[in-house]
């Protein structure tokens, strides 16, 4: 989301049973984007793929909460290759190569659950090795700042982690946007910034669930917004890649809600809830 100024600082805790909820939530979303990656093909374009989680939605009793936000027009953004956030369903069209980013966000049953996967169209052979370690690179700056959601830490802990490791890897992490609180209301406190210096804001508490969901650029941070309002784009114009999840913070630490049916574990480790990735 977009970073504000006066954002509201109340977290609202949310209780087991509203952490049930949302991991239900979380499996309808995260079951989008794999579909989305599964029926991704040359020529297709974003508003395909954009008709396709519309049904799901319908299918699985979830509502999309991007739709009609501020007026925005399309069911999930989808953000391809130098577009870092927020890309309009339309009638571009996807070919062998891109680098696609689906962001999906529904509410289901009260509850909002919010995801971001990245793919390449053709799959990883069919981009380079230096698109490849852009998408490993900022798929494990997320699990680093996942790993930080836990009781006792600060706020800033994650951004610094998701930072740390982009940094390290010679990447730059955009500044413009930030991951949020989620539950009855897609965007809750508090904003979750994606860089450091760690060791700031409100202590983290089991109950809290945060969407952390850093953008990664090959190149400069900067970003710039199309005329539609509503696109983000680099810059230099070198590629991004973004990946998101809702995270309940528990007592035993980060739990990712956002993770395909196939995937559930009883370990709450944000490393072994990664999913087997294909880069
Ligand atoms: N899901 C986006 C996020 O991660 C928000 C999309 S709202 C829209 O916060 F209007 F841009 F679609
Ligand atoms: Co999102
Ligand atoms: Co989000």
């Amino acid at each position: 989301m977009h970073l504000k100024p006066n954002a509201d600082n109340t977290i609202i805790l949310k209780s087991a049973y509203e952490i049930g909820i949302m991991r239900e939530g979380g499996k309808v979303v995260a079951a989008v984007v794999h579909e989305l990656e599964r029926r991704a093909e040359p020529g297709m374009t974003t508003r395909d793929l954009d008709a396709i989680a519309a049904q799901m939605f319908a299918d699985a009793g979830a509502e999309s909460t991007a739709l009609g936000y501020f007026g925005y027009p399309g069911s999930i953004c989808v953000s391809v290759n130098e577009e870092v956030v927020h890309g309009i369903p339309g009638l571009k069209r996807i070919k062998r190569g891109d680098l696609v980013k689906c962001d999906v966000a529904a509410k289901y049953r009260g509850y909002v659950a919010d995801t971001t996967h990245a793919f390449v169209v053709g799959g990883p052979e069919a981009t380079t090795e230096e698109v490849r370690s852009l998408m490993i690179v900022s798929r494990d700056a997320l699990m680093k700042g996942i790993e930080q959601a836990r009781p006792g830490n600060r706020l800033t802990d994650i951004g610094a982690a998701i930072e740390d490791h982009v940094r390290a890897n010679g990447m730059s992490v955009v500044r413009d946007f930030v991951g949020h609180g989620v539950g009855r209301s897609m965007h809750e406190a508090p904003q979750v910034y994606h860089y450091g210096p760690g060791g700031r804001g409100p202590v983290l508490r089991a109950g809290m669930c945060m969407a952390i969901e850093p953008q990664v650029n090959l190149g400069s941070a900067q970003v710039r917004m199309l005329e539609d309002g509503w696109t983000a784009v680099t810059v230099d114009g070198k590629l991004s890649c973004h990946w998101e999840h809702t995270v309940a913070i528990t007592a035993n630490g980060p739990e990712i809600l956002t993770l395909p049916a196939s995937t559930n574990g009883a370990s709450y480790s944000a490393a072994s809830q990664q999913p087997a990735r294909s880069y």
